[in-house]
């Protein structure tokens, strides 16, 4: 537990950036490329799932990040919060990459336990050397026994304990949970995990991925005890009543990034960040906590509570820019993603009452800021984050009916008129139920 300065990144930058990174295998007639320009921010105490098919890049990615093969082309930086500034791995060889590595957590398949140790043994080796407590067992034992190696199972009953059994005498998910507590029993900043829950059953598997997770930041104490369900709650797995007590103590230093390579959809709703890969590109890149604050926006609104749900989850996915709606979105986030969300300085008009609608019109959902809303010179509302307006203008094809103008600095996602048309050539019904949730001059501003 390391003496750290903990300094972060700078406000709004990521713990961990790559930057057009493509990867060949092979040399002459048989080199072979297996990643293309794959481009990714990891923000500081996330945790992020990365998906995709076998043989799509998953691992050679992982392996690049961690250092732990050459970087061939791009760039990737990862935050070092002791030097207060990011490690660069481009040019790097060898020697180089093993202070990056010192620094990462891996929990790979292969987990290269010292088969002459014990399992106390083979989490202490790993254990870096300056907690000159009473027992230096007992970070390691700790952590042991809330991965269930310890001496209570699940319900808190008494059970042979497994720290002191060599990997040998120690079936294959045991080994796995061996391996796990050697790559936290740092707190690294950074974690690299390839399918860690593989091996592991359900429990056991949530049981790692909520320590990941607590390691990045404190929970809610309500969300811990959701996890400990009756026993009979089936596949998502469970806690021990016991297991929240000591996570609070494996885990009290916070603000650990993890990149975890996993199929295992019992994980996938703990995730901040989900990245699918295909055929060696990143395809997509959602932060969950947008996904669901857009989803929820659209939901509100009458013309999109018109449409199926699955078309209001595709609108909602083509206008995310991959950041918390916590965060305001850099210039860099705009540029990539053109046209999905715009920025508006305080007092900017965004739709001015009267104007008509063309082609260029939009739909709007506020990601940030408050907006005033005027009609006929009045102020009659204002918005916050969730706020939407402009979609009836657009349907009905009417000019505005009310001036919504930013009071500080408004982000809004926008969606374009073309999507609504979409929807207004498809169906009649569709305009029919705008119109009967929305009638009369005193609703919402459009
Ligand atoms: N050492 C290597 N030499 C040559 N080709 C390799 C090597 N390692 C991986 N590959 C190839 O690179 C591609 C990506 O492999 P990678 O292991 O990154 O996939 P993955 O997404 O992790 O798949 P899985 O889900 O099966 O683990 C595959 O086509 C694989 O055959
Ligand atoms: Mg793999």
């Amino acid at each position: 537990m390391g003496h750290s300065s903990l300094r972060l990144p700078p406000p709004g930058q990521p713990a961990l950036r790559l930057t057009g990174v493509n990867h060949h295998f092979g040399s002459g007639d048989t080199r072979t490329q297996v990643l293309f320009d794959n481009t990714l921010e990891v923000m500081p105490g996330e945790l992020v799932i990365m998906s995709g098919p076998s043989g799509s890049g998953k691992t050679t990615l992982l392996t690049l990040v961690g250092g732990l093969r050459t970087l061939q082309d791009g760039d990737i930086e990862v935050w070092d919060p002791d030097r207060g500034d990011y490690a660069r791995l481009r040019g790097r060889a060898e020697p180089d990459l093993v202070p990056v590595r010192r620094r990462i957590g891996f929990i790979f398949q292969r987990h290269n336990l010292f088969d002459s140790l014990t399992a106390m043994q083979n989490v202490r080796m790993a254990q870096r050397l300056g907690t000159a407590s009473e027992d230096p067992d007992a970070d390691a034992r700790r952590l042991l026994t809330y991965l269930l190696l310890g001496d209570t199972d699940l319900d808190g009953r008494p059970q042979k304990p497994r720290t002191g059994y060599k990997p040998a005498a120690l079936s294959g998910g045991q080994r796995q949970r061996v391996a796990v507590a050697r790559a936290l029993v740092n707190r690294p900043k950074l974690v690299l995990a390839d399918e860690p829950t593989a091996a592991l059953d359900a429990n056991t598997g949530l049981a790692v991925v909520a320590l990941l997770q607590h390691l990045a930041r404190p929970r809610p104490e309500a969300e811990l005890r959701a996890l400990v369900r009756p026993a009979d709650d089936g596949e998502a797995g469970r806690l021990g009543a016991w297991q929240v007590g000591l996570l609070k103590e494996v885990a009290a230093e916070a603000g650990t990034t993890s990149l975890i390579v996993t199929h295992d959809p019992r994980i996938m709703n703990l995730a901040d960040r989900i990245v699918h890969m295909e055929r060696g590109r990143i395809e997509s890149n959602v932060v969950v906590a947008e996904r669901l604050f857009v989803r929820a926006g659209l939901r509100q609104s009458p013309a999109f509570a018109a449409i199926l749900p699955e078309e209001q989850e595709k609108i909602a996915d083509q206008v995310l820019v991959g950041v918390h709606p916590d965060r305001p979105v850099r210039p860099d986030h705009l540029a990539a993603h053109p046209g999905r969300v715009e920025v508006y300085e305080p007092g900017a008009v965004i739709v001015r009452e009267g104007d008509p609608v063309d082609d260029g019109s939009k739909f709007y959902l506020i990601r940030r800021g408050t907006a005033e809303v005027f009609r006929g010179g009045d102020r009659v509302a204002e918005l916050g984050p969730g706020g939407y307006f402009g979609e009836v203008a657009l349907v009905l094809n009417r000019p505005r009916n009310a001036t919504v103008r930013a009071k500080d600095r408004v982000e809004v996602y926008t969606v374009a008129r073309a999507t609504f048309d979409r929807f207004r050539d498809v169906s009649r019904p569709f305009i029919d139920r705008v119109l009967t949730n929305f009638r009369g001059p005193a609703g919402p501003p459009s």
